[in-house]
């Protein structure tokens, strides 16, 4: 249950390369809020657990290695960018890879790595609100939020998003590949048994195919100001 149930919190699911991320963190800027980036997280324990060499389908020693990963969020000075500190390394540019995205996409299938990062999660729900941004951010760790969004968009899209996100970041990747490691990441993120990819009953479904990213914020801001 969620500490802090008088602060507002919106929630935005969706699938790999919907633009959640990039929305999330402009509507949170506009707002004001806090903003919770989830999938953040289980990079990071995903990248944790590789670089102690561990099996990622370890159930025992992945749990363990969940909740003894120290994740901190750190703005850098000019507000532009934000990197994540993972047991004091920052490891910013290794978890943005789609190989980083796999390992997360695989222990985050595992109940008990899930039931690790909950409480981290509910701490970021401070005044004056919050931005979450997941995969199950609606219909599991904040299920009472009084605004919900699912983003999605066609395949093709969300892969040609991505693809231009990475190339941007200079990492070397091809569309074809990258096309078919995200339909592998959201087909198990859909069907896993725990906390499945999935719109809460109550989310606004926008489906930003085509859209640009100005028109997706506006869309967002209006559900909260509604
Ligand atoms: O959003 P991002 O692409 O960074 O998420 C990486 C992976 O982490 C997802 O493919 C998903 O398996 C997992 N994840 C999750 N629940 C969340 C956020 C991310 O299972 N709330």
């Amino acid at each position: 249950m969620s500490p802090s149930p008088s602060v507002p919190v919106l929630t935005i699911d969706g699938p790999s390369g919907s633009g959640k991320g990039t929305v999330s963190r402009l509507v949170a800027e506009r707002l004001g809020w806090r903003l919770l980036d989830s999938g953040a997280l289980y990079r990071a324990v995903g990248y944790a657990a590789g670089a102690e060499g561990l099996d990622l389908s370890d159930t025992e020693a992945v749990t363990r290695c969940a909740r003894e990963t120290r994740i901190r969020f750190q703005a850098v000075a000019d507000g532009s960018d934000t990197r994540v500190l993972v047991n004091g390394h920052d490891a910013t540019d290794e978890l943005r890879t789609e190989t980083a995205g796999a390992a997360a996409s695989a222990i985050a299938s595992i109940p008990s790595v899930r039931q690790a990062l909950v409480d981290m999660q509910l701490a970021f729900r401070k005044a004056p609100g919050l931005v979450a941004d997941g995969r199950d951010m609606g219909t599991v760790i904040f299920p009472d939020a009084p605004y919900k969004v699912f983003l999605t968009a066609s395949a093709a899209e969300r892969a040609q998003r991505r693809y231009k996100q990475l190339k941007e970041k200079g990492l070397s990747v091809t569309l074809g590949t990258l096309k078919r490691e995200i339909e592998a990441r959201d087909a198990r993120d859909a069907s896993r048994t725990v906390a499945p990819l999935k719109p809460a009953a109550d989310a606004v479904f926008i489906d930003t195919t085509g859209m640009g990213i100005d028109d997706v914020v506006a869309k967002v801001l209006a559900v909260v100001q509604s």
